[in-house]
């Protein structure tokens, strides 16, 4: 007999795991169906966030990171090491257990919460007259479940560039980066993206010799223009990466134990030979092959699964979240969005604001940001008022040893309402996170001027960059 679900979950990455332990806490009959394998062809829950995504490349970030400090940084504190020196196989396997303690942490959590897990291929089989079947393939064995309700968490998938196979060997993608088995001499990068620019940090750090190739003529367009302008000269000069922008990939090819990239620049073309080569150009919803044909499920011809705020598809009880739907391709804007349609499916009122959404990337400095940044103000014809403070007037940075970069906080020139902070620094990461509770309570700069920030801490710069909206820094 067909099994019968009140939600039937497609994916456990982020948005798909949490959707699924969501609506059975709230009492719904789950099943969450997944696919993905480890390197060692074992099923692995999590999704790329924990498998291939945030979490390894979190941990390879930490690694190289303490490693550069020892090497570099330790000694004007007065502490010296000799002879240091950086096992690569050590550092893979404590990576590999991270990512293992994780996804292994999902099978209890749904045992915990009786959530039945398939390992297996899901697609939309039929419509029923009460709901939908979903066919779970796994290899040979092929079973057919019911959902009354079916969310769809399927994430997405690396872009390719046209006509390059990647072999995650010489060529690779996040997968492949990950992974080095030793340090690549020459390292080149396609994309001077978030994932660009994490795993170059990570490879030169660690002693790679990195060039990041960017087809736009602006660095990090995406951000706000000064922490890009601020990111460039850090990466470059502190750092050692060389980033090219404005450049056009015209061929690569694929050499025994090398690979050539040919591009074109303003001025002429050039050839690169590296010895690993990662393509991280973006990422692609992952909608091919879910059976939308049979149930009528609308993809628009990007690969995005069109919902509406409260993540809707265009059909009665299937909803998609994360990365496969509109918004940034981020972990945690995938867990929200799928509380959000658990509570929706139990008759609550479930909600994401995607305009406080926080972005971070985890270089070194880092950079974080929440709302509007100031090109896109200027462009809309807002009026803003800025407060800017540097990290190299904060006592605690200064303890820290890390005073690069600042706080910049936008607020509306007449309600003095936030609309955007952009932090690069120390533990942005961490920092930005008032700057979304304060966007989220709709709080003004002279709120925020307003609330005491302890002394000597990082969350001090915010204070000053609020203060500063208005004029009054009282460290500048
Ligand atoms: P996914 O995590 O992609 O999960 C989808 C799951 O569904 C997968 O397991 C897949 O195998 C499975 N699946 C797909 N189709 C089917 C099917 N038909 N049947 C069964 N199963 C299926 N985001 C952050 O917020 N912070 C970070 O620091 C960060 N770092 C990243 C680093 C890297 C290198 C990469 C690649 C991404 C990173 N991201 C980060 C992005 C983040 O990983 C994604 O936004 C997030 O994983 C999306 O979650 P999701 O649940 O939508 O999809
Ligand atoms: P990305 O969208 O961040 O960057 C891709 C870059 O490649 C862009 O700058 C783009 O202009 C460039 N590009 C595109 N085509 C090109 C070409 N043919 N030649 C040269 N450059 C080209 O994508 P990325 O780095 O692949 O990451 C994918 C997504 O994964 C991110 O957008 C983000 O959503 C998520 N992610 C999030 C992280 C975080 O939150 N810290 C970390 C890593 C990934």
């Amino acid at each position: 007999m067909t099994k019968s679900f009140d939600v039937v979950v497609i994916g456990a990455g982020p948005g798909g795991y949490v959707a699924a332990i969501r609506s059975a806490q709230l009492g719904l009959k789950v099943c969450c169906v997944d696919d993905f394998k480890d390197h060692n062809g074992n099923s692995s829950l999590g999704g790329t966030c924990l498998n291939v995504g945030c979490i390894p490349s979190k941990a390879m970030l930490e690694s190289s990171e303490n490693y550069e400090k020892a090497a570099h940084k330790f000694d004007e504190h007065g502490i010296n090491i000799r002879g240091i020196t950086v096992d690569i196989p050590t550092m893979l396997e404590r990576k590999d257990k991270i990512v293992s303690q994780f996804t292994g942490g999902i099978g209890i959590l749904f045992k915990k919460n009786k959530v039945t897990s398939i390992h297996g291929r899901g697609r939309f089989a039929a419509k029923t007259s009460s709901g939908y079947e979903i066919e779970v393939v796994n290899g040979e064995v092929r079973e057919t479940i019911h959902g009354v309700n079916v969310i769809v968490a399927t994430g997405s998938l690396p872009r390719p560039l046209p006509g390059l196979e990647v072999d995650n060997e010489l060529v690779c993608d996040n997968v492949g980066a990950l992974s080095f088995s030793k340090v690549p001499k020459r390292l080149g990068v396609i994309g001077a993206g978030v994932i660009g620019l994490e795993m170059g940090s990570v490879w030169k750090r660690l002693g790679s010799d990195v060039t990041i190739l960017e087809a736009m003529p602006e660095f990090l367009n995406l951000v706000d223009r000064s922490v890009a302008k601020e990111a460039k000269r850090a990466f470059t000069q502190s750092l050692g990466l060389k980033i090219f922008t404005g450049v056009n990939i015209k061929d690569v090819r694929v050499r025994k134990k090398s690979v050539e990239v040919l591009y074109e620049d303003s001025e002429s073309e050039q050839k690169i030979v590296f010895d690993k080569l990662v393509v991280s150009i973006g990422r692609i919803p992952n909608s091919a092959n879910i059976g939308a044909e049979n149930v009528g499920l609308i993809i628009d011809e990007k690969g995005v699964i069109p919902v509406d705020e409260k993540n809707c598809t265009n059909l009665d009880g299937v909803y998609a979240i994360g990365d496969v739907v509109r918004g940034p391709m981020l972990a945690h804007k995938s867990s929200e969005e799928g509380v959000a349609v658990a509570e929706t499916i139990s008759g609550q009122h479930g909600h994401v604001n995607l305009d406080t959404i926080p972005w971070v990337i985890y270089t070194s400095p880092e950079i974080a940001w929440v709302g509007r940044t100031e090109q896109d103000l200027k462009e809309s014809g807002v009026s803003y008022k800025i407060g800017q403070f540097p990290f190299s007037v904060s006592g605690r940075a200064r303890a820290i040893g890390e005073t690069g970069g600042f706080v910049k906080m936008i607020a509306d020139a007449t309600s003095d309402k936030i609309l955007g902070v952009h932090i690069i620094g120390p533990y942005a990461s961490e920092l930005i996170t008032e700057a979304v509770v304060a966007m989220e309570f709709e709080a003004t700069a002279e709120d925020i001027a307003r609330i005491v920030h302890a002394h000597p801490s990082l969350s001090e710069a915010i204070h000053e960059a609020a203060l500063g909206v208005d004029g009054r820094y009282l460290s500048l």
